[in-house]
């Protein structure tokens, strides 16, 4: 599908997002394997969530949909059951990557992969220490689907995560619920924590020191009922938006405010955007808030190190904030772009050329100069929401039509964006 996208002056109104796709994976895990039902509100309706419910459904968990309302019969640490297929990740690398730590500490061999996108993603960092652990993995080429999980009664490990990545982190910490005795995972860069907060919430016995979590495996879990809060990832696309209109007010409702995540708005307001945070409140250990953002003009900045990881998903959209700033936007650090969906770095700079805008690129980064206008062009999705969303937020601000190719792309965390886009732009 292509979707067009003329230039648009102003942006008015309110949206609601939908349910976070973090939260959304590890709930929908967590209530598969606690004891009793779940009921989860605010489910992503993205359609890596759902590669997530079908792959516990796949082992034996009955899940309930109605609409956004999720109701997971959740069959205890150890009630899964083998599932002779392949279990099918589709494009989602938490599901994979999350997944496998269950998967691990099973009684039993699964197979699991997803589609060519994901093919290409390095799962050696999840393999390593789930081996350590004792589990039985293969992989192609050592690393890359399909895997093929041989189950086992886990050790404990202490394991220095080598890659600022919280699916790594989780995956660790999943299987320790399988593990004898008390496994701990140390990050140099503290990574998003909604696997701590959920299952702490979920009822296991975790301790969270600093950048080291601690988990005792073999504590059951028990299932509970959880609204999910709107995607911070997602906003980011209207935030980015509206400071770049030239006139805009747009109210974001129920937005998680995670601080491990919140570095987005700091980075934003920071820069010069005009965002008022408002009604904060908590669900689930969650922080969720209220986001007014009016059209503001953005400094740009400069993102390494620590920042670099907290802003890892929103890199592509305000590579395009950073084009029509005062100065502009250097990246460092941040090669793990080029594992993500895409090589985000390559299929940046590809579409911001393609629409006239100078970028230049670093093998962990790349160099955006401010005060540019971009130009209506053909830009491609390459097949990754982030990339599909970016360029339709950017072709709103471009001299003529944007054609976004493969635009459906945007469906694998938000179906609903160029429908709320449209609704904005009244
Ligand atoms: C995620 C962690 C990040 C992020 C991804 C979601 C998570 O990936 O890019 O979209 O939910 O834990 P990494 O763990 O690979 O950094």
């Amino acid at each position: 599908m292509d979707v067009s996208i003329t230039p648009a002056s102003s942006l008015n109104g309110a949206v609601r997002l939908p349910g976070d796709k973090s939260i959304s994976h590890r709930y929908g895990m967590l209530s598969a394997i606690a004891e009793g039902p779940s009921t989860l509100h605010n489910y992503s309706t993205g359609a890596d969530c759902h590669s997530t419910l079908n792959c516990m459904e796949s082992l034996g968990i009955a899940i309930e949909r109605d609409g956004t309302d999720i109701i997971v019969q959740g069959q205890g640490l150890h009630g899964l059951k083998e599932f002779a297929g392949i279990l099918d990740a589709g494009n989602s690398g938490s599901t994979i990557r999350m997944l496998s730590g269950i998967l691990a500490g099973q009684q039993f061999t699964s197979r699991i992969e997803g589609d060519e996108s994901l093919a290409r993603r390095p799962m050696a960092r999840i393999m390593k220490p789930l081996a350590e652990m004792g589990a039985v993995i293969s992989a192609r080429d050592s690393s890359y689907t399909p895997l093929v999980i041989q189950g086992r009664k886990l050790k404990a490990i202490d394991y220095t995560s080598p890659v600022a990545s919280a699916q790594v982190k989780s995956c660790i910490l999943f299987a320790g619920l399988y593990a004898d005795g008390v496994t701990t995972v140390r990050e140099s860069i503290k990574t998003r924590d909604h696997s701590e907060i959920a299952l702490e919430g979920f009822g296991a016995e975790i301790k969270v020191i600093g950048k080291n979590v601690s988990i005792t495996g073999g504590k059951p879990l028990t299932g509970r009922e959880l609204t999910i809060p709107g995607d911070l990832s997602s906003a980011a696309f209207f935030l980015v938006a509206a400071t770049m209109a030239k006139q805009a007010r747009v109210l974001i409702t129920g937005v998680g405010l995670n601080p491990t995540r919140s570095a987005l708005l700091d980075f934003l307001v920071g820069g010069g955007a005009n965002i008022k945070i408002q009604d904060i409140r908590s669900d689930g250990g969650e922080l969720t808030g209220d986001l007014l953002v009016q059209n503001a003009k953005f400094q740009g900045g400069f993102v390494d190190r620590d920042l670099a990881a907290a802003l890892i998903d929103e890199l592509p959209v305000l590579a395009v904030l950073a084009a029509t700033s005062e100065n502009g936007m250097t990246v460092r650090d941040a090669a793990e772009l080029r594992v993500k969906e895409t090589d985000r770095i390559a299929t940046v700079a590809e579409n911001m050329r393609r629409m006239g805008i100078e970028i230049s690129t670093f093998e962990d980064g790349f160099h955006v100069p401010g005060k540019q206008q971009f130009q209506g062009a053909e830009v491609e999705s390459f097949g990754d929401h982030r990339i599909a969303m970016a360029f339709a937020v950017a072709g709103l601000s471009a001299t003529g039509q944007t054609i976004v190719k493969e635009a459906e792309a945007a469906s694998v965390s938000f179906p609903e964006f160029y429908n709320l886009l449209n609704h904005l732009r009244g």
